[in-house]
């Protein structure tokens, strides 16, 4: 009954609306342009009165989106609402991990409960639309967007972006805690050409459904109410003017009813990329591909009058935008009540719990790459030197997508420390600036730092701004004077624990060769110094999981678990193998990897039926023993191999993984189920076929062929 009174209204106000008020539908711009944007004359106010405006983002705040809102419902012609919208990509005003940190839990419930609060705390300031999450497989280090995604693996990915649609958009997207979700970028924005941000992409068909495609499929199929396409172009399409990938895959094979929302400018950089000669064939060739929203490109407000007087467009397609967007705003309950979102009592409400949940997943967002024993920390320290540009750098722990978090607020690596050691005392220098020249005299005085401490704790990496968008790195490693600084303290010859914060794997193989302690500490948002200091102090047994391989150096990017294994698989004792005369073929450290405080031991592998038809549920049980000192939680994954296929398969593919928490001496046996239709393979058609044949399957810690269970399973057919 709602719905149809729904759709009645939508078509009712099509009817009545003018072709200017429908374009204005399609419209969306960023407040604060008209202050700061190319067209600085423009007044946002009155065109949202005359109707031309739709949709508008990088606007929050209870009061703020309630005064504008109500120009658009009370001041215009026909009334329609607003639809406002923000990147909430990893917290609102609690600023949770960045998405590839937090991907590093492997942990599908913890990923739907940090979107679920963001949503709250978003919804509460008034936003419905997130352009979250992010979805971008990306096995390249160099490209600054890697920290906003989930990694390099298609499986984990589209695990993720189950969780964060559920999570962002709840059980009811009309609610008032509720916001759409946007999977973006579809388009393989992760495989920009060389890791340059927004350069072409040219992967082969294969690779873009098995590999980049399979997030956003699900994001589609757990109810996405938004996609955004990539910067990007693909084979010389630019992605918002993809009509195969948006409307034929999108639209028509996955059933998306939903919005396309365009990314920043993106419709009027058809004309930069070479597809459009104007505005108007821009607009014409985006509308023709399924881009509803033009956001920032004013190609639509500019192009869509003239391409329908050229006849490069007619009305139905307009008419058909204009329907989504209307439907968006209906789902979302703007039309019933346009106000529900934004209360200043919801955006308060749940900010304690909302800090401990973002201390909680940050810390088991850290990954410890490597320990000789020097962590945790002993007990009775007297005094410890936290030094580096990262030790008290409050707005980088928040890294590149900071929402609406405050950054004076974050907790930074040495109040963490000084609040989790009162008896200690806890030293602090920067040494060196993030990525420009010593201040004088600052070098010297944290070496004098470190030689009057037990413990050195070095906080190396990035600044927020050196990852994310428009953040590629031809070599991403430490910046400025880092490394220069890390070896003079490393030359005091006290026991020193490196912490890395970046939005990428560092290529720093000689810092995690000599350090006593290396842990991947990402931008660990709010409550970062909290949570490094649980890690290291042992409150918090680390099991973070390095959600990408971990290259040794620059040459080996693209570099990720999931490859063939080539006619001449890699083998240092033959030379015409497939690997490097100067570096090793592997990662520094695989998919996977993250130490521990305890031993983890994994035995016992049974796969059950060892002989499997289609549609079979194929179970494998391993015993996981905790045979260390502490209680820690362990994650096993389960991997397979497709021995012989009519198409090469990975050496290994995720199918599943299970974490379990053990304290001392405890073993228990866990059952991942492999359902054999996820054995298919997309055949030289690019169709799903599950070829009958023999498979290993595989367990372990991490894509380590070293330390991975094996045994076989025989696929039948019918
Ligand atoms: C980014 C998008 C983002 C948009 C709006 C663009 O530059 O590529 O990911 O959603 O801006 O802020």
């Amino acid at each position: 009954m709602a719905q149809r009174n729904g759709m009645k209204r939508i078509e009712a106000l099509l009817a009545a609306m003018t072709l200017e008020e429908k374009i204005g539908q399609l419209t969306m711009v960023s407040f604060g342009w008209s202050e700061t944007g190319p067209n600085k004359s423009v007044d946002i106010r009155a065109e949202i009165r005359a109707g031309r405006i739709g949709s508008l983002l990088n606007i929050w705040g209870a009061d703020e989106t309630r005064a504008i809102q109500r120009l658009a419902v009370e001041e215009t012609r026909l009334g329609v609402p607003l639809l406002l919208a923000f990147d909430v990509l990893h917290g609102h005003r609690t600023i949770f991990p960045i998405p590839l940190a937090e991907a590093a839990l492997f942990d599908p419930a913890a990923w739907e409960r940090t979107a679920r609060e963001a949503a709250l705390e978003a919804a509460a300031d008034g936003i419905a639309l997130t352009f979250a999450p992010m979805l971008d497989v990306s096995r390249d280090p160099r490209w600054g967007r890697i920290a906003e995604g989930p990694g390099e693996d298609p499986v984990l990915a589209a695990l993720f972006a189950e969780a964060k649609v559920r999570g962002f958009q709840g059980g009811d997207l009309a609610s008032a805690g509720s916001l759409a979700a946007t999977a973006k970028h579809i388009g393989a924005y992760g495989a920009v050409t060389a890791g340059r941000d927004y350069a072409s992409v040219d992967i082969s068909d294969r690779a873009l459904h098995e590999v980049y495609l399979p997030p956003f499929r699900a994001a589609v199929a757990a109810g996405a109410a938004a996609v955004m396409p990539a910067f990007s172009d693909l084979a010389g399409t630019p992605a918002s003017a993809n009509a195969t990938l948006l409307r034929g895959l999108l639209r028509e094979r996955w059933g998306f009813e939903g919005v396309v929302v365009s990314d920043h400018g993106a419709v009027a950089e058809l004309v930069v990329h070479g597809v459009a000669a104007d505005l108007a064939e821009a607009a014409a060739l985006a509308l023709a591909a399924g881009v509803d929203i033009d956001m920032m490109g004013m190609a639509y407000a500019q192009g869509l009058v003239p391409a329908l007087e050229r006849g490069r467009v007619d009305m139905g397609a307009i008419d058909a935008a204009v329907r989504r967007v209307l439907q968006l705003k209906e789902s979302l309950g703007l039309f019933d009540d346009p106000y529900r979102r934004g209360s200043a009592a919801g955006a308060a409400a749940g900010a304690a719990s909302r800090g401990a949940l973002a201390r909680d997943v940050a810390r088991r967002s850290i990954v410890l790459l490597t320990n000789n024993g020097v962590l945790p920390l002993a007990r009775d320290l007297r005094r410890i030197a936290v030094v580096g540009p990262l030790a008290m750098a409050a707005a980088d722990m928040l890294g590149p997508w900071a929402g609406a978090g405050d950054p004076a607020r974050a907790v930074t690596m040495v109040a963490g420390l000084r609040a989790a050691l009162p008896q200690c005392e806890v030293v602090f220098a920067a040494g060196v600036e993030v990525d420009s020249g010593e201040t004088r005299g600052m070098i010297e005085e944290a070496l004098a730092a470190c030689r009057a401490a037990e413990v050195v704790v070095l906080c190396l990496g990035e600044g927020a701004q050196m990852s994310g968008e428009a953040a590629s790195r031809a070599q991403p490693d430490l910046p400025g004077r880092q490394r220069q600084f890390a070896e003079a303290v490393l030359a005091v010859g006290r026991p020193v624990v490196a912490l890395l914060s970046s939005g990428r794997p560092l290529m720093v193989p000689w810092l995690i060769a000599r350090a006593d302690a290396v842990l991947a500490t990402w931008f660990l948002g709010s409550e970062a110094g909290h949570a490094v200091a649980d890690v290291l102090t042992g409150r918090w047994n680390p099991s973070g999981r390095l959600p990408l391989s971990w290259p040794v150096d620059t040459g080996q990017i693209p570099i990720f678990y999931g490859q063939r294994r080539t006619g001449r698989p890699a083998d240092p004792a033959e030379r015409y193998s497939s690997k490097y005369i100067d570096a090793p073929a592997a990662p520094l450290f695989p998919f996977g990897h993250g130490l521990s405080y305890t031993r983890f031991t994994l035995s016992d592998l049974q796969v059950a039926p060892a002989v499997a038809g289609p549609h079979d549920r194929v179970t494998v049980a391993v015993t996981v023993a905790n045979e260390g000192p502490v209680d820690g939680e362990e994650t096993v994954l389960l991997f397979v191999h497709d021995l012989v296929a009519s198409v090469a398969r990975p050496v290994l593919e995720l199918k599943g993984m299970a974490k379990v928490r053990l304290a001392p001496g405890e073993r228990q046996v866990l059952h991942l189920i492999l359902p054999v239709d996820d054995l298919a393979f997309l055949d030289l058609d690019l169709k799903p076929r599950l070829e009958p044949g023999a498979f290993k399957v595989y367990v372990g810690p991490a894509a380590d062929p070293e330390r991975l269970l094996e045994a076989s399973l025989s696929v039948v057919g019918d």
